[in-house]
């Protein structure tokens, strides 16, 4: 298994292009099985999530084709409506697939995404809003058949809780149908304004997408069309994170600075200087990380979940205890003890961290346990002095696309070790 050996205590600066955004690149792909005719899709991240992605596609009949950050995707003929239980595996986020399949077949076949380790991941929100557009839906062995016999058909819908998944498996499911369906207390991420863009200019007539409440007037059909993933804002703090622990300067090319205005709220208050210009960003570190009292992950426009773990391993070098809430998992906290190795002192509590400062962090051998807690893992091991090495790196690939490169490339000493 290979795994990141990193010899810390660089600065990390330098100018980097940011990445497209997983978390909008996972529901346009489902979305291209909407669409007969080939869909390209630029600024496309190279993941396992997306390769993952590829391969349900295939598996449901379309013609695939990638080129760097560039796909093609043909859903010209479906050829199947249901998700092998292998790959339904592979990517919990594959639970997106299921509004498209039911938009395009008017049937589909999933097992029951598991739980990952963020904790148990329920879908009742999706369930529930796909039986209001008159899914019928029948769990079995594990496996939910869900069939929509007379069409998919027009609802008005109120989501419990602001779900991302939820939201996006609603916009799939109706884009083609009849009806109009309105969703209140939508998710207002900008993956989800990203995936109606996608949509609109394939035909579909979504309007609203980015605020709470999002209208969709099904069409009949959607015609094969172009779209530019936006850039990964999370992957962004990740970068400017590692660049402030280490007292680094760095450039951001290609981000959405109105899409980070939360997480650009926290560097600031953790003493960085930041410049926003267009489509690049400046940061510059502070000569001492200042305590930041509180944060809460929020639902957008709120501090994001997924940069949680990315700021506190920020924190773990600030001049005092900073506190963090985390409102949207219920176990986002498993890497901490990877991260206290490396010589951090947090403690958890249920939803709240507490960060008691370090003046150093030293190397040492951790272990990946989710996607963004292995990122954190990366920024302790760049800041702490000495050599630390990960393991379990797969977990980081479904998110980071090349991230020792990109590293490297900000004066890291980073390598992958087989
Ligand atoms: C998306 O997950 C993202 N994943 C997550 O990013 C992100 O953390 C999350 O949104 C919140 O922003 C993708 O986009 C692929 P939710 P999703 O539905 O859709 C509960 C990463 O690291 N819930 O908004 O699963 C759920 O258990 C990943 O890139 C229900 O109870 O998030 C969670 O506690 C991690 N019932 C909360 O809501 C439901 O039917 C947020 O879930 C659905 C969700």
């Amino acid at each position: 298994m290979s795994k990141i050996l990193i010899n810390g205590g660089r600065k990390i600066s330098g100018e980097i292009t940011v990445q497209g955004a997983k978390n909008s690149v996972l529901p346009i792909l489902a979305a291209t099985f909407l669409i007969k005719g080939e869909c390209i899709i630029h600024n496309c991240p190279e993941l396992s999530d997306v390769s993952v992605c590829l391969k349900i596609l295939s598996r449901l009949g379309c013609d695939c084709l990638k080129e760097n950050n560039t796909v093609i995707v043909d859903a010209k003929e479906p050829s199947d409506y249901k998700i092998p239980e292998e790959l339904m595996r592979e990517m919990r986020s594959s639970v997106v697939f299921l509004g498209a399949i039911l938009g395009r077949c008017q049937k589909a076949v999933i097992s029951s995404p598991g739980g990952c380790e963020l904790g148990p991941r329920p879908i009742d929100l999706h369930l529930l809003s796909l039986e209001k557009l008159g899914v019928k839906i029948k769990e079995e062995h594990g496996f939910l058949y869900c069939e929509a016999p007379n069409g998919i058909k027009g609802a008005e819908i109120t989501l419990s809780f602001p779900s991302v998944g939820a939201t996006e498996n609603i916009i799939l499911a109706t884009a083609i149908s009849k009806g109009i369906t309105v969703i209140h207390n939508a998710a207002k991420e900008p993956e989800i304004s990203n995936l109606a863009d996608f949509l609109n200019s394939a035909g579909a007539k979504i309007y609203g997408a980015g605020s709470d409440t999002v209208v969709i007037h099904g069409v009949s059909l959607l015609r094969a069309t172009e779209q530019t993933v936006i850039p990964d804002r999370i992957v962004a703090a990740t970068y400017m994170a590692a660049a402030t622990v280490t007292g680094g300067e760095l450039v951001l090319k290609s981000v959405m600075p109105s899409h980070m205005l939360s997480i650009l709220s926290a560097f600031e208050q953790s003493g960085c200087d930041i410049i926003a210009n267009g489509k690049s960003l400046k940061i510059k570190s502070p000569k001492q990380i200042t305590r930041v009292s509180s944060i809460k992950s929020l639902a957008y426009p709120g501090f994001p979940t997924d940069a949680g773990p990315i700021i506190i391993s920020m924190l773990t070098k600030a001049d005092g205890i900073s506190v963090f809430v985390e409102n949207i998992f219920e176990n986002r906290y498993r890497y901490i003890d990877e991260l206290n190795r490396l010589g951090a002192k947090i403690k958890t509590e249920g939803k709240v961290a507490v960060i008691e400062g370090v003046q150093k962090l030293t190397g040492a051998y951790c272990k990946c346990t989710d996607l963004r807690g292995g990122a954190a893992l990366v920024i302790g091991g760049l800041s702490a002095d000495g050599i630390t090495v990960i393991d379990e790196i797969h977990h980081i690939n479904r998110g980071y696309e090349d991230i020792v490169g990109c590293f490297k490339q900000l004066n890291a000493d980073i390598t992958i070790k087989e």
